[in-house]
């Protein structure tokens, strides 16, 4: 599509309102294109493979990639843990990878342990990179799908007022969603996390920068009856150095069904999933529940950008 004029998606801060609209526009058309059966869109790849690289576990990113180049009618070449079954196990530079993938496919999606390395990528290849996440660093994809989701639920992001909880430090998502949503105007973000999860101050930083309002608190409680979204996360015991930590960080913020009577009813909650004991499967029925909708979405925005990228 004209005016989309990225390469490599590596980081939220490459998009715009413009592109978020081009990619928003195209995933409505790739969502009603599957749903009316029309398959417009099902040789537009026919000619493209994209390599999928995870050196870290996933269900959602992974498979809704794979299953959204499966639909645009490109194919596919992965390995099974990319850190133990790719040559990055006898010690291959990611460098070295990225050259050879060069090679063999005409798009790279990488999810990768260490922040940084999906831009470390995208310098040195020719063919585009997508982020699937990087670390502690960025999930911009994720963002992506759930702007679009709230965005569908709500309507609209000016004006919000939006909870993030759980753990921020070491939560990608969150952090690529604060960027994006720093693009909007009076929205209002609130972070609940344990003292060892707080957010990064180069976020709050940014977010000031942009004269985004943000306040951080200690309880949830008094959160949840004024926000229009309320946006829960899991505790990374991957990420932490420190056991005891972990101990103190995780099952602090669980949204029981208590919890969420108190919201508003026409508020939303979201998840990026994978869940543990954040929100209890009790909580699924509710309307407010959103994030099997927002994993969904995953599958629409992925196949816009794939698009976008190779189309
Ligand atoms: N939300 C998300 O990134 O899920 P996966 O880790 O399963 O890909």
């Amino acid at each position: 599509m004209d005016g989309f004029t990225l390469k490599h998606v590596y980081e939220a801060q490459q998009f715009d309102k413009e592109l978020l609209d081009i990619v928003f526009q195209t995933a409505d058309e790739m969502k009603a294109d599957l749903a009316s059966g029309d398959r417009r869109f099902s040789q537009s790849l026919q000619n493209s493979i994209m390599a999928s690289l995870f050196y870290e576990p996933s269900t959602r990113t992974r498979f809704s990639f794979e299953s959204a180049m499966t639909r645009l009618g490109g194919k596919i070449i992965t390995t099974e843990n990319a850190r133990e079954f790719s040559s990055a196990a006898k010690g291959e530079s990611l460098y070295d990878s990225t050259r050879i993938m060069n090679g063999y496919a005409d798009v790279i999606v990488m999810r990768h342990h260490e922040a940084g390395s999906a831009k470390k990528a995208a310098d040195v290849s020719n063919i585009p990179v997508i982020n699937a996440g990087d670390g502690a660093g960025q999930h911009p994809t994720q963002a992506l799908l759930d702007m679009y989701t709230i965005l569908d639920c709500l309507g609209k992001i000016d004006g919000l007022n939006i909870a993030m909880v759980g753990d921020l430090k070491y939560g990608r998502t969150v952090r690529s969603l604060a960027y994006l949503l720093a693009k909007y105007t009076d929205v209002k973000i609130h972070f609940i996390s344990p003292p060892v999860c707080r957010m990064d101050d180069d976020i709050k930083e940014y977010l000031e920068r942009n004269r985004v309002a943000w306040q951080e608190e200690e309880s949830v409680d008094a959160i949840l009856p004024k926000v229009d979204c309320v946006y829960m996360t899991r505790v990374q015991k991957e990420r932490f150095n420190d056991p005891s930590d972990y101990e103190n960080a995780a099952g602090r913020f669980i949204l029981t069904p208590e919890k969420v009577s108190v919201m508003k009813a026409g508020a939303i909650i979201m998840h990026p999933l994978p869940r543990v004991d954040e929100i209890p499967p009790e909580v699924d029925d509710d309307p407010r529940a959103r994030y099997f909708e927002q994993a969904q979405n995953g599958l629409y925005i992925r196949m816009a950008l794939l698009y976008l990228l190779l189309g």
